[in-house]
């Protein structure tokens, strides 16, 4: 018997980023609309978009929308992969703009000049030796389909996605290994606009259109192990470890209800590949009422994931006593204030511990390979006047979630794949659509009104990845 040691050779660090949050180029190359393209920049943004009175339009004389330029790497990307290669990046995660390759969602052809972009894309990559890791859907859905068919709760986007999928797949699949459907599919299940193209509707609708997503999922893996048996294809969740506030039974057992709502459900079905029981009650209880069609539940059990990927940020604590109702805030979701924990100037509780209990936990669960699609500290940071930029919080941050996860594989033998730490280059925030809220080891001279040179630096956290990527993972 033997522990590991250290991260397994091969391991895939990297970083990870969205097409919507840093192209740029949004009405270039004969792309259409996505619902990020009219997601306005600021604080505001999440609000207007639970808001259905708010038009889904642009409009210019009243809001900004950073999104449309990103950080232009729809330009830049040779020089952007240039860097990446330097840190020695082993994959780079990214997505495909659905509207590149259909820019209504529903054309009838392709796209050519949005396929032959991504070519580009990806044999640059490839040509420094960085493997792509592919999100086909990442909170970048065509806006014509929320338009004109109502989002996700709309099943003939299940046939649209495919064509999409089959597209690219037929493409790309046999350059790309890695690949994953959906960004944080499992936001849906709190009624994400960006991820299920639907505001303010019923948890019917909610749950249905995570269905279609499903479905839609399985039947993207099906086509790309016919195109090609060695792709790797994985699923890709929110997840944040939650805490019984108390050790009260009661809450530990309020806490496991909402739980396995939020950070298994979706696992449940794309990794085991069945609607677990605990749902159906969930939706008894909530008067839900899926509409199901012959074939669904089988494409789903016939292709489940090689692999689960999710992003770790924080974790949240679970109180309903009343004197504990100190709130905080994350992206999708909030909880009760854990008082053991500093949260980031976004608000967001930091936990490197909670990565090893999620390590754990998903894998002990799944069995299957996991990937950290994203971790990072989205703050705010100083350009001296040097040029130099010492972001050693963000350096703190990645040393201590690493070390962590060195532990979940050394100590608990949890098998891990991949690391991509989010906005390897800074980009556009997804929550808040602002430049100044950065994660990278790549600073981009940009700021929130768009104003900037859009030259690229290196932060201290550049040489310090970089030296972690050399050592796989020793020297942190
Ligand atoms: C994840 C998303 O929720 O978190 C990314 O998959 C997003 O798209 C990232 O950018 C960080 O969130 P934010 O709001 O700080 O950009």
């Amino acid at each position: 018997l033997e522990m590991n040691k250290g991260f397994k050779p091969g391991f895939l660090w990297g970083g990870a980023t969205a097409a919507n949050q840093l192209e740029g180029g949004y009405n270039e190359g004969g792309k259409g609309l996505t619902i990020a393209d009219v997601s306005p920049g600021g604080k505001i943004r999440m609000k207007l978009l639970r808001d259905d009175s708010y038009p889904l339009e642009i409009d210019t004389a009243n809001y900004t929308y950073p999104n449309h330029l990103g950080i232009d790497f729809y330009h830049r990307y040779k020089e952007d992969i240039a860097m990446l290669a330097e840190m020695g990046f082993k994959t780079f995660r990214m997505s495909i703009s659905w509207a590149r390759i259909f820019p209504n969602g529903d054309d009838a052809q392709p796209n050519e000049a949005g396929l032959a972009y991504y070519e580009d894309v990806i044999d640059e990559l490839l040509k420094h030796n960085i493997e792509p890791t592919i999100t086909i859907s990442h909170y970048e859905t065509p806006l014509n389909l929320v338009k004109s068919y109502g989002g996700w709760k709309n099943r003939e986007l299940i046939g649209l996605f495919e064509k999409y999928a089959r597209t690219i797949l037929e493409r790309f699949a046999n350059k790309v290994t890695y690949w994953m459907t959906f960004n944080e599919i499992n936001t849906g299940v709190m009624g994400s606009f960006f991820t299920l193209g639907m505001r303010n509707e019923s948890v019917n609708n909610n749950f249905q259109a995570l269905h279609n997503q499903f479905v839609a999922s399985a039947k993207a893996v099906k086509i790309a192990r016919e195109i090609n048996p060695n792709v790797q294809m994985g699923c890709m969740s929110i997840y944040a470890t939650m805490y019984a506030y108390d050790c009260n039974p009661v809450t530990a057992a309020e806490t496991m209800e909402k739980n396995r709502m939020f950070n298994y459900f979706c696992n449940d079905v794309q990794v085991r590949g069945e609607y677990p029981t605990y749902a159906y009650s969930f939706f008894a209880k909530n008067n839900v009422t899926l509409d199901i069609q012959p074939g669904d539940l089988e494409v789903i059990k016939e292709n489940t994931m090689d692999y689960l990927s999710f992003s770790y940020y924080m974790s949240t604590a679970h109180s309903s006593d009343p004197a504990h109702s100190e709130g905080v805030q994350g992206n999708f979701f909030g909880g009760t204030k854990n008082p053991f924990l500093k949260a980031s100037e976004w608000g967001w509780e930091i936990d490197p511990v909670g990565l090893r209990i999620a390590l754990n936990d998903l894998y002990n669960r799944y069995g299957v390979p996991l990937y950290i699609s994203e971790n990072g500290l989205g703050a705010i940071d100083k350009v001296e006047a040097d040029g130099s930029i010492n972001d050693t919080y963000r350096i703190d941050y990645l040393q201590q979630h690493i070390s962590e996860m060195k532990k979940a594989v050394e100590i608990d033998g949890v098998d891990l794949m991949a690391y991509t730490s989010w906005g390897c280059i800074d980009l556009v925030s997804a929550s808040t659509g602002e430049m100044s809220k950065r994660y990278g080891f790549i600073y981009v001279d940009l700021d929130d009104e768009g104003n900037g040179t859009l030259e690229r630096s290196r932060k201290a956290s550049f040489d310090w990845y970089k030296k972690v990527i050399a050592t796989n993972g020793e020297d942190l």
